[in-house]
């Protein structure tokens, strides 16, 4: 089906957002012919430059962050022809009347994109308005982080609500737009393999690892106020924790996969004072080497302050208190500065009820599902098979049945999350995108989390950058009688 034509206004169209990740996407889109003839995008940013400057510089990033082998000099010339530019102060009305007369009588929706810090969305949104810039379609996207904690997340949440209606904000979460993480409905629904598998009675445990290898990229201003837990878990760790744990959505609209996923939430383990020393573990890297270059400390990272107790690590055991996950234990790791970039999600299957083999591969003998979300996106089923060979008698040999997206499907191109979310945008389809109560949820759980550990009131346990993290993460875990998988 064909993408209906817009008006992108993209506030922030100078900033680090913009140039990675939004014109690449936007390039690639049309490049694969999925934008519409006549959509058209205006850059909103303060710097004093006209419109021939925005289009070199678009140009420029194109260069940067678009592999030579996808650059076509007459899409980009189509691509940088969509383009034009409003120099604007987002807080001075006055200045906004320069929208509304772009977009009058275009009869395009106007799809307003706002890729700037959430204090200002209000007043975007509130000044959108007065101008008369906006129509009945007009919609809104939104970047996270969408506040701090539950209130300030509702403040900003209510300013968005005076001027846009639900059905038309699309908050972004970009791990929702990752191939892999989509693909976990498919394989999901779609296989009875797993569907009648999806439970306490056959899982025993699960693993959801996002490890980063970058610290905090120069971003110490807005890091320090975050710490991990309100970087990743609150937003991307939850979602894939929610798309593993939901029940069956009764069809693929987004309102029916949103309400399971909210019902996740609402079922997610609390913690208090008691649990939280033994289920979580908060961690801060020091300085250490990766890919042997050596790295400094949290602390000493640019702009830092010397005694900050901000978490750049997190690991927990978790539990979604339900009648098909009660007893299974949820482990979630994810930190900055890590050995490698690697983001997975394990499913360990539980072993069979009577076993006959070696007594020695006891612990060896179950199948474990992995999802890779990155670098390579695929999907491995560790099974079991007899070991090859005359002298091995019935040994056992653990071994992946494994579908690597780049070569079994290689011609395809893995597009970016932000292409997909982008295109969905475009069609108005919601599904991607987070609800309202989802990220109210997910802001009281991550709450109830910060309570307790201010009540426990320990400092975070440092770890040198290039290691998986505090000793304590593995402790945790291994005191189940589990590890972290690493092989795959
Ligand atoms: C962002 C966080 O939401 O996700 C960053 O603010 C983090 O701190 C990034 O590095 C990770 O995204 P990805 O797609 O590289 O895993």
């Amino acid at each position: 089906d064909t993408t209906p034509d817009i008006d992108l206004a993209l506030f922030g169209a100078m900033g680090d957002l913009a140039l990675r990740k939004l014109y690449p996407a936007l390039y690639h889109l049309d490049r694969d012919g999925l934008l519409a003839d006549d959509t058209r995008i205006m850059g909103l940013a303060r710097q004093d430059i006209d419109a021939e400057a925005f289009r070199k510089k678009v140009q420029e990033t194109l260069k940067k962050y678009v592999k030579a082998a996808e650059l076509e000099s007459t899409c980009i010339k189509r691509f940088l022809d969509r383009l034009d530019y409003i120099k604007l102060d987002f807080t001075d009305v006055e200045g906004y009347k320069a929208i509304r007369e772009w977009h009058e009588g275009s009869g395009r929706p106007m799809t307003v994109y706002l890729a700037v810090p959430a204090s200002i969305y209000g007043a975007i949104c509130s000044n959108l308005q007065a101008s008369g810039s906006l129509d009945d379609e007009s919609r809104v996207v939104v970047e996270k982080p969408i506040g701090y904690d539950l209130e300030s997340s509702q403040e900003i949440n209510d300013a968005i609500g005076v001027v846009f209606p639900e059905t038309r904000v699309y908050r972004i979460d970009h791990y929702l737009g990752k191939e892999t993480v989509q693909n976990l409905i498919a394989l999901r629904f779609a296989n009875p393999l797993f569907g009648t598998q999806w439970n306490q009675n056959h899982i025993s445990h699960v693993e959801i690892t996002v490890a980063e290898q970058v610290g905090i990229e120069g971003r110490w201003g807005y890091f320090d106020k975050a710490g991990q837990l309100r970087d990743m878990v609150q937003n991307h760790l939850l979602q894939l924790l929610c798309l593993i744990a939901m029940d069956p959505p009764s069809n693929l609209d987004a309102d029916a996969i949103r309400d399971e996923k909210v019902k996740v939430l609402k079922a997610l383990k609390r913690f208090n004072r008691e649990n939280v020393g033994r289920d979580v573990v908060r961690g801060q890297y020091i300085a250490g080497s990766i890919n042997g270059t050596s790295v400094p400390g949290y602390l000493d990272e640019e702009g830092a302050n010397t005694d900050s107790h901000t978490e750049t690590f997190v690991a927990m055991r978790t539990e979604v208190s339900n009648w098909r996950w009660a007893g299974v234990p949820f482990y979630l790791r994810t930190g900055k500065r890590m050995p490698e970039k690697l983001s997975q999600i394990v499913i360990h299957f539980r072993q069979q009820p009577h076993y006959i083999f070696d007594p020695d591969q006891r612990n060896l003998a179950a199948n474990k599902l992995i999802i890779r979300l990155q670098p390579e996106e695929g999907i491995a089923l560790e099974v079991l098979t007899k070991d090859g060979g005359l002298d091995k008698g019935m040994r056992l040999r653990p071994g992946p049945l494994h579908l690597d997206f780049n070569s079994a499907f290689p011609k395809a191109r893995i597009p970016d999350a932000y292409e997909r979310l982008l295109l969905e945008v475009m069609k108005g389809n919601q599904y991607l995108f987070v609800r309202r109560d989802e990220v109210e949820y997910a802001w009281r759980w991550a709450d109830q989390l910060v309570e307790a550990w201010e009540q426990l009131d320990r400092p975070p346990r440092r770890y040198p950058s290039g290691s998986w993290g505090p000793v304590a993460s593995i402790a945790m875990i291994t005191q189940d009688g589990r590890s972290w998988y690493e092989d795959y």
